[in-house]
């Protein structure tokens, strides 16, 4: 493999899903820095393309991108590209042929692809196009079923599909590395998972989460409102092991009704580690307890790699945490309340993130990453009510549109510092490290926006993971 990584100037081209626009720059910036890369763009580089040319890699940086990324539909290593077929056919001519002889050799097997981004050629136009690079230097065989070299010829027809030119935008050709784990999206539908509830984290979404989080093999991983375990499923993909918290007992013992449709009761395979068993990865299944993130019971140390997490929005389920009789009426002095007797009252968002950005200070090893949601009413937002913390830097900061007036916010942010006693009273000093206020009210603006509309009740169920 070394020598895959000793060939000059290699330039590499990464042909992106368009969905989830505003995830895929941070999920590739993560996984290249899971190898200690930094994200070098081509020229002309931009966001909204779904094809990005990445400057100073080597064929396994590429590799470990594919191997992971849900955002990436493959890859390839660039040999030409250009405005049209005649500055293309310059490109290719200029290129180093001792970059391209070793997969063109005649013993081998190739053949060539043509795709189109915005456009659909027939196959006589395709084979024209195939027919039009005889001025490379192929000497192989074509084999069509078991080619050992692909070759892609790929189109760029814009991103108006109400407007598509005649003629490509651009053009480029290069050798097939490999596809990305756009299928791990089909694979781990939560459509056809053992365990489901109301709220499950799509699976597309659960592995960004998990890429954010750069996630590697043998790490331990936390979700503390882990509800059905979507997160966990995920990271275990990757080879984390994972534990979680939820405060619902139902949840956490795989207990009472049934969220799937005709089915009453939950089944005795409907539970978070049945789900990691139904994908292989039970071995990577530490444990889940009933716990409530408001009053963490763990040991105080940097106990987890990552800590991955969409905590409760109070619209598909409520916000609750543990109280008791002695938090509500105070007790007169001298009077020890005996009988703890636990009963819930409201989590405010605002306490739900503090105590998210507080515990993650405490709890995660230096570098570790926090991945978690934020919900956003969007005629409020501003950057600066993204909630901040001391320790911990803020790395990507990405929207899902959900309607008109709300979204979600991926928020990633990295361990930089341990917690001083001062860090825990950031807050008292410096309001961006103090509780989001706006998030309190987010719940009724939320409601009175969709009542604004006349929205009916199942409108609701467009936040929290569906
Ligand atoms: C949005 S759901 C998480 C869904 C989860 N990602 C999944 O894929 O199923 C939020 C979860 O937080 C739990 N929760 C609410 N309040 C909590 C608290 N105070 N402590 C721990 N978990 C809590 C809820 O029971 C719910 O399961």
């Amino acid at each position: 493999m070394a020598a895959t990584c000793s060939r000059s100037r290699l330039q590499f081209l990464l042909h992106l899903a368009q969905d989830n626009l505003d995830f895929r720059l941070p999920e590739i910036k993560a996984l290249l820095a899971l190898r200690g890369k930094p994200f070098l763009p081509g020229v002309n580089f931009s966001e909204q393309s779904p094809f990005w040319c990445l400057d100073g890699l080597c064929e396994e940086d590429v590799r470990t991108i594919t191997a992971r990324s849900v955002c990436a539909k493959s890859a390839i290593e660039l040999w030409g590209h250009g405005k049209t077929h005649s500055e293309l056919k310059t490109s290719l001519l200029n290129y180093p042929s001792e970059n391209m002889l070793p997969y063109m050799q005649k013993d081998s097997t190739y053949k060539i692809s043509v795709d189109t981004f915005n456009k659909t050629l027939l196959f006589p136009e395709r084979i024209k196009r195939i027919d039009a690079l005889e001025y490379l230097p192929f000497e192989g065989t074509v084999s069509l079923k078991t080619p050992e070299h692909i070759f892609v010829l790929l189109e760029d027809y814009g991103t108006d599909p109400n407007n598509i030119p005649e003629h490509p935008n651009y053009i480029y050709f290069g050798r097939w590395l490999a596809d990305g784990q756009r299928e791990l999206i089909r694979s781990h539908s939560v459509k056809n998972r053992h365990f489901i509830g109301n709220t499950s984290m799509d699976a597309g979404l659960s592995f960004i989460m998990a890429n954010h989080a750069k996630i590697k093999k043998d790490d331990l991983v936390f979700d503390p409102f882990v509800g059905t375990g979507s997160l966990l499923v995920a990271c275990s993909q990757f080879g984390a092991y994972v534990c979680g918290t939820d405060i619902d007992y139902n949840i956490i013992h795989g207990k009472g009704r049934s969220s799937r449709k005709n089915r009453t009761w939950r089944g005795p395979d409907e539970n978070i580690r049945a789900n990691l068993r139904q994908y292989g990865t039970e071995k990577m299944y530490v444990d889940v307890m009933v716990s409530d993130a408001a009053k963490p019971v763990w040991k105080k140390a940097a106990l987890f790699d990552a800590i991955i997490t969409d905590p409760p929005y109070g619209i598909r389920e409520s916000t609750r945490r543990t109280g008791s009789h002695k938090d509500i009426t105070k007790p007169p002095d001298g009077i020890y309340v005996e009988s703890h007797v636990p009963v819930s009252q409201a989590y405010h968002l605002s306490d739900i993130f503090t105590d998210l950005l507080h515990f993650s200070a405490h709890h995660l090893v230096m570098g570790g990453r926090l991945v978690y949601w934020l919900p956003i009413y969007r005629p409020d937002y501003c950057e600066e009510m993204v909630p901040l913390h001391p320790c911990l830097r803020l790395i990507s900061n990405s929207e899902q549109t959900l309607s008109s007036h709300t979204s979600r916010r991926l928020i990633t942010m990295e361990k930089i510092k341990e917690p001083e006693e001062l860090d825990s009273l950031a807050h008292l000093t410096d309001p961006r490290f103090g509780p989001y206020q706006g998030h309190d009210t987010f719940r009724e603006k939320y409601f009175s926006g969709l009542n604004k509309r006349g929205a009916k009740e199942e409108d609701k169920s467009d936040i929290n993971g569906e």
